[in-house]
């Protein structure tokens, strides 16, 4: 479904419609328990949140005629107020009568209801229906897009073997002794100086190890010590989206989010520690497992920078990201 879909919107935009008269009877329909029907209107591992779905997915259906005609799936983790649109897709043969018009407004509708306050989505630059997205988004009263970072995706065998042959952090990924990455159990002091980190303005968007606990893949995720105290972090998920063209199912995991204490940084610690993330993913997932990392040009430039002069010859893609948002009237 979703390889016909891209060969259509790359064909363009189909001819405007009367849509007055061909607006099909439909019905939009909140999904609970098992969504699998709808299972052909969303792509990857996004799939695999519709049986069950879990208490923080929202996922509205279209029904046309007792047929499944469309989805839209997203998030909402339980204490947030910002709902993610993670995929909407209408048949092809319906497109263009405002039915994926209707289907965003019940998913936004159904995400207030939940307590959502705002609804955000996020998608590669390339993306094959990045057009018809944008549009419908405009058409929803979201705001309009705008480039909010750089997403590198590589394999982690590729991305430990070559990182460790380079000459200028080849040394520096034996990390000094005073260091350590440790699994990420914190005692009331950690969450003290976790607290005390988020509370700087550079930080201030940052999940850190405690806002949304639940996202996090703790196998993937570390604190970084120094001299036992807790002075950064490397934050890791499970990805939902297929990320490495023709290979949905590949394992893969996201690392969301980097912290180090300014007096530490410069020595390559951060680096490090991604390293030996990636190294424990190679040896639980395999060679061929997939890494990404996002960073953002407002919050880190430097890592930009580096990412796109270090990371990008050796990953597989590096994409820009675009992200849009709707507020939602306050109750
Ligand atoms: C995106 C999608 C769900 C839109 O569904 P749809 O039912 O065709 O959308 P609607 O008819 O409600 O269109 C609403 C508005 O969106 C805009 N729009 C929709 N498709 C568009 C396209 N191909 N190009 C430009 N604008 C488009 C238009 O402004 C449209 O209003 P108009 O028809 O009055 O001009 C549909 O194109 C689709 O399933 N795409 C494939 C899946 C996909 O790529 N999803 C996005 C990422 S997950």
């Amino acid at each position: 479904m979703l390889a016909e879909t891209q060969t259509r919107l790359r064909a363009g935009p189909q001819a405007p419609t009367d849509h007055a008269a061909m607006q099909p009877r439909a019905s939009f329909p909140v999904l609970r328990g098992h969504a699998g029907l709808f299972s052909s209107f969303t792509f990857g591992q996004i799939g695999r949140l519709l049986a069950p779905l879990r208490d923080d997915v929202i996922a509205v259906g279209v029904i046309v005629g007792a047929r499944p005609v469309g989805l839209a799936v997203g998030t909402l983790p339980s204490g947030s107020t910002q709902a993610e649109l993670l995929s909407i897709a209408v048949a092809p043969a319906l497109r263009r009568r405002r039915l994926g018009r209707r289907l965003l407004e019940a998913w936004q509708t159904e995400a207030h209801e939940r307590g959502a306050a705002e609804c955000r989505a996020s998608y590669n630059a390339s993306m094959s229906g990045r057009m018809a997205l944008e549009g419908l988004l405009a058409s929803g009263g979201w705001t309009s897009p705008r480039a909010s970072g750089v997403v590198v995706v590589g394999r982690v065998g590729k991305m430990v073997d070559e990182v460790g042959t380079w000459p200028s952090i080849a040394g520096r990924l034996a990390l000094p002794r005073s260091y350590a990455f440790a699994p990420l159990e914190l005692s009331a002091a950690d969450i003290e100086a976790v607290e005390r980190y988020l509370s700087d303005p550079e930080a201030a968007d940052m999940l850190g190890p405690i806002r949304q606990p639940e996202k996090l893949a703790f196998d993937y995720s570390i604190a970084v010590r120094r001299d036992g105290q807790l002075v950064g972090w490397l934050l890791a998920t499970e990805s939902h989206r297929p990320l490495v063209e023709g290979d949905a199912d590949v394992p893969t995991v996201r690392y969301l989010e980097a912290y180090l204490d300014p007096a530490y940084r410069e020595g390559g610690v951060m680096v490090a520690a991604y390293y030996h993330c990636y190294s424990k993913q190679m040896a639980l997932l395999g060679r061929d497992s997939v890494a990404v990392y996002y960073t953002s040009y407002d919050s880190r430039p430097r890592m930009v920078a580096l990412t796109l002069r270090r990371f990008a010859p050796i990953a597989e893609r590096v994409e820009t990201i675009f992200g849009a948002s709707r507020c939602l009237p306050s109750f």
